[in-house]
């Protein structure tokens, strides 16, 4: 029989297998707790925002109706109309352009009383999501000014057609009015569809012809679709960058993004086709548009939303260089100066200005306390700092305390590369932008390169990175391990050198299934489900155990970066008294480790642990996750942690230090 003392000790021995795997030695690391190299800024874990893979319309704006006001270039894209055989009711576009510039066309309904039930058919974003016994916001405008008698219904019908939720709407007579109802559902749909019944005689005029959820994030009308929008909450992101990318730029400058047209009246925006509908032509979406429903307002209010700091990217006189690369005379670039200035001032200024004024109207008041502002996305060349050189003047004349990001084009390295710190070096930004999407390797063997930055100079915003992996044919499949655990690799570096890197973003964001045009991405989504990546989780891990100031994490003497396929970092948190080390092991087998603090005794305490494993080219899908953090606990006491780190592994670890 076997004793209790027995069962204890084998226990023991097991415990400290799990610890520690006998046949190896540890890698002793010592942390320097008491000797902080630099403060780490709030914003230094953020997002990056853009409208491609369908990440505005048809995926964070929680609007469910497709060219909701007939503004696409093909007025009845997205629409269909049916009616019994031999029925001559008809659509008929209208176009008053020159009494309303912004939203320009309506259709007009035509309804005869011999045509039966005639139906105008909505079929949303590659189909419309509904939750099952779930309210629906329809809102639609109207004007009646022939006295028409028609009865208008509203089905939400499901992809077979069975109808999952109705009502009818109030037919008002006269000028333009706008209708809204809540309609609630019996059953879900993940391809649903929007119909209007128009039943008896005379003629309608609809347009904005819009269908929300009833719930959107924080309930904002206008809204958010709730599961992204908590995804990024979820993210704690030090920072919001938004409209983009490339959007910024446009392919020329007429389809360039400006932001006068996405603030006031959502009715009164100007729709202009996104630029990532034509951009890849094995990926050509034809209907892919810009309502600015989420406009800048929205941007501000999401980002004070989700308590990260708002940094928006203008235009700066020129279209994407890899398409026309089209720029603007120097004696014109006026105007997207003062585009600029006014952007201030509608985020900052009070309501006795102009742009203020916009703001409170539009129901807020205080201001969206604007920092940072970048000019120019990925530009390169002469034709850039030119241009450049009169926003900064400008900017910093009028806002002296507003920081700018310039772009070091859309390089890792190279001429471009350095021609961009070369001239702006000489200027004053305060961080520039360098971005690359690069293999896996190439992050590993990159995690030290800002270790010889000068750390006098300009900050550093990574502000578009991804570790792009094998090709895999399911949409999410580039997401997978081995370029997530290759980013946290990288991101160990980006956060040793906080002195020099003080924001960073993952890019591109957010990406529909069915309707991206590029890959990776943080988040996929479909019209009812979202799945969040492990690129995204290495992203939270960072970002939710940020830290304030960065120590010593050292081995040798010297910082851990690649030492036995092992990546560390570690911080202090002084406000709760937290150590957090962070570990990486991209090796194919376990790596024990002692870590042994300096000067620091560690109260009697379980830490917190979060361990994210998993083969090399696993990834989650919208139906299985398959990686995700695993949450344990270890004990520690006294001066040092034991750990054995899972082969490829991505392990943070939060000790208490208060004494
Ligand atoms: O993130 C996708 C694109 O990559 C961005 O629009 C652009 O800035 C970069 O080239």
């Amino acid at each position: 029989m076997i004793s209790i003392k027995k069962i204890i000790s084998l226990s023991a021995l097991l415990f400290c297998c799990i610890q520690f795997s006998a046949a190896q030695q540890p890698l002793q690391l010592q942390v320097q707790p008491g000797k902080p190299i630099a403060p780490i800024q709030p914003t230094m874990w953020g997002i990056f925002f853009e409208d491609i893979n369908f990440a505005a319309d048809g995926g964070l704006y929680a609007e469910l109706v497709k060219n909701r006001s007939f503004e696409f270039p093909m007025p009845m894209m997205g629409w269909d109309d049916e009616e019994q055989k031999g029925g001559t009711s008809t659509t008929l576009i209208i176009n008053n352009a020159k009494t309303n510039t912004g939203n320009q066309r309506y259709a007009s309904v035509k309804v005869n009383p011999q045509s039966g039930v005639y139906q105008l058919i909505n079929e949303g974003f590659r189909g419309m999501g509904f939750q099952a016994n779930t309210s629906y916001t329809f809102s639609m405008w109207m004007q009646n000014t022939t006295g028409a008698a028609v009865k208008i219904t509203v089905q939400l019908v499901n992809a077979t057609g069975k109808v999952i939720g109705v009502t009818s709407v109030p037919v008002l007579k006269g000028a333009w009015k706008k209708i809204s109802t809540v309609i609630n559902t019996t059953d879900s749909a993940q391809k649903g569809k929007l119909k209007l019944l128009f039943e008896g005689n005379g003629t309608i005029d609809i347009d904005m012809v819009s269908l929300f959820p009833f719930h959107t994030f924080k309930d904002r009308p206008n809204g958010l679709r709730a599961d992204l929008a908590q995804k990024l909450a979820d993210l704690k992101p030090g920072f919001v960058r938004f409209p983009g990318g490339c959007i910024v730029e446009g392919r020329d400058l007429t389809n360039r993004y400006q932001w006068k047209a996405t603030v006031g009246n959502v009715e009164d925006r100007k729709l202009i086709m996104n630029r990532w509908n034509v951009e890849f032509k094995n990926k050509l979406t034809p209907d892919y548009y810009q309502s600015f429903g989420l406009g800048f307002y929205e941007y501000f209010q999401l980002a004070e939303d989700i308590g990260a700091a708002p940094l928006l990217i203008l235009n700066c006189g020129m279209a994407c260089q890899y398409n026309s690369g089209e720029v603007v005379a120097m004696d014109e670039l006026q105007p997207y100066i003062q585009d600029a200035l006014d952007l201030i001032e509608f985020a900052n200024g009070d309501s006795t200005t102009v742009w203020g004024k916009l703001r409170t109207d539009m129901g807020h008041p205080a201001p969206f306390h604007l920092q940072f502002i970048g000019v120019g996305n990925e530009q390169w060349e002469a034709q850039y700092f030119e241009r450049y050189k009169v926003f900064e003047k400008a900017i910093l004349t009028k806002y002296p305390g507003i920081k700018i990001v310039s772009g070091a084009g859309p390089y890792s390295r190279g001429d471009y590369f350095d021609m961009a710190w070369k001239e702006l070096k000489q200027l004053h930004p305060a961080l520039i932008d360098e971005h690359y999407y690069m293999p896996p390797k190439w992050f590993l063997d990159n995690a030290n390169r800002y270790d010889n930055y000068d750390r006098n100079s300009i900050k550093v915003f990574a502000g578009e990175y991804a570790a792009h992996s094998k090709d895999n044919a399911a949409p999410e499949g580039r997401n997978n391990w081995e370029s997530a655990l290759a980013e946290a690799a990288f991101m160990t570096g980006l956060e040793r050198n906080a002195a020099v890197v003080q924001m960073a973003s993952y890019a591109p964001l957010l990406a529909h299934v069915e309707a991206w045009q590029w890959r990776p991405d943080l988040i996929w989504f479909d019209n009812t489900r979202s799945a969040a990546t492990p690129n995204y989780y290495v992203q939270k891990l960072f970002s939710n155990n940020k830290g304030t100031d960065v120590v010593p994490i050292l081995y040798n003497n010297a910082p851990l970066i690649g030492k036995d396929s092992v990546y560390a970092t570690a911080a202090t948190d002084q406000k709760t008294n937290e150590l957090i080390i962070k570990l990486v092991n991209v090796s194919s087998k376990e790596i024990p480790v002692m870590v042994n603090l300096d000067k620091t005794n560690l109260p009697k305490q379980q830490a917190a642990l979060w361990i994210l494993q998993a083969d090399k080219y696993a990834f989650n899908t919208l139906d299985k996750e398959v990686v995700a953090p695993q949450a344990k606990t270890l004990d520690v006491k006294g001066s040092r942690i034991e750990v054995t780190l899972g082969a490829a592994s991505f392990t943070v670890i939060r000790v208490s230090t208060k004494k």
